[in-house]
């Protein structure tokens, strides 16, 4: 179904979005199913992950996907996989900002062999509340961020997108902007110092955007 919606023969490669189970949604009847039942609620089901790994390893096998992988998942939940992995996942894509910065996981992909792509490199979209009466910035309007990014003669979101791929992750950034996807297009080409790497790692606060906890509290899979 999502083959011939996209018009392609295979995938290159295919994500369980969130190690979430929700039941089963025909595509005629809604389509992207998205969290939410026809009554507003989230309706789990008891798959486990086993199973969704070994129906992705079926895509590979049938010619569907070429590389299957894993998305919002935390270190616990990958080393399950690798246990029963026929096809060990080959990404795994997460929220990743330098409000964010996963160390421990991506170290633990490194190890691994696991291929990190990030998501959300922007971070948040406005400055942040932090609670008695303070604020942070946006990472696109933080001084740190600008300050490096003019002594590179780039950009705040160049510098977001070269502080991940500089240490080996993937980034796919959007835009509805075609200025913007071609400037993002051209985030290479310079190398931060160590210095300017660790100043932007710095900034972690650990601020996740995208909590699934934020649409039903029961699915808390970072708590
Ligand atoms: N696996 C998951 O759970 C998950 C979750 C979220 C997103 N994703 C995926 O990640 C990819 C990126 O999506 P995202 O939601 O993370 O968005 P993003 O890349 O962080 O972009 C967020 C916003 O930043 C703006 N922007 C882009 N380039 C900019 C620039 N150079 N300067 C200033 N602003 C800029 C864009 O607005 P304009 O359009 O106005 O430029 C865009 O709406 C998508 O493919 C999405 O499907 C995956």
């Amino acid at each position: 179904m999502q083959l011939e919606h996209w018009g392609i023969e295979y995938f290159d490669l295919f994500l369980i979005h969130f190690p979430v189970s929700l039941q089963y949604v025909d595509p005629s009847h809604r389509y992207p199913a998205e969290w939410y039942g026809d009554d507003g609620k989230v309706h789990m089901e008891r798959v486990p992950m086993h199973e969704t790994w070994k129906a992705m390893e079926e895509l590979v096998d049938d010619g569907l996907a070429k590389n299957i992988g894993l998305s919002n998942c935390q270190g616990s939940l990958i080393l399950d996989v690798l246990q029963y992995a026929k096809y060990e996942p080959q990404v795994l894509q997460i929220e990743l900002h330098p409000y964010l910065t996963q160390e421990p996981l991506t170290n633990l992909c490194k190890l691994w062999g696991i291929a990190v792509t990030a998501y959300s490199s922007f971070g948040p979209q406005s400055y942040l509340e932090l609670g008695m009466g303070k604020t942070t910035p946006s990472l696109l309007q933080h001084s740190t961020i600008g300050a490096i990014a003019s002594a590179h003669g780039k950009t705040p979101a160049q510098v977001l997108l070269r502080w991940a791929t500089q240490r080996g992750i993937a980034v796919i950034p959007k835009s509805n902007d075609h200025g913007r996807l071609v400037s993002n297009l051209q985030c290479g080409g310079f190398d931060l110092t160590e210095e300017e790497l660790a100043a932007i790692s710095g900034l972690n606060m650990n601020y996740r955007l995208n909590d699934p906890v934020n649409i039903e509290p029961r699915l808390s899979i970072f708590a």
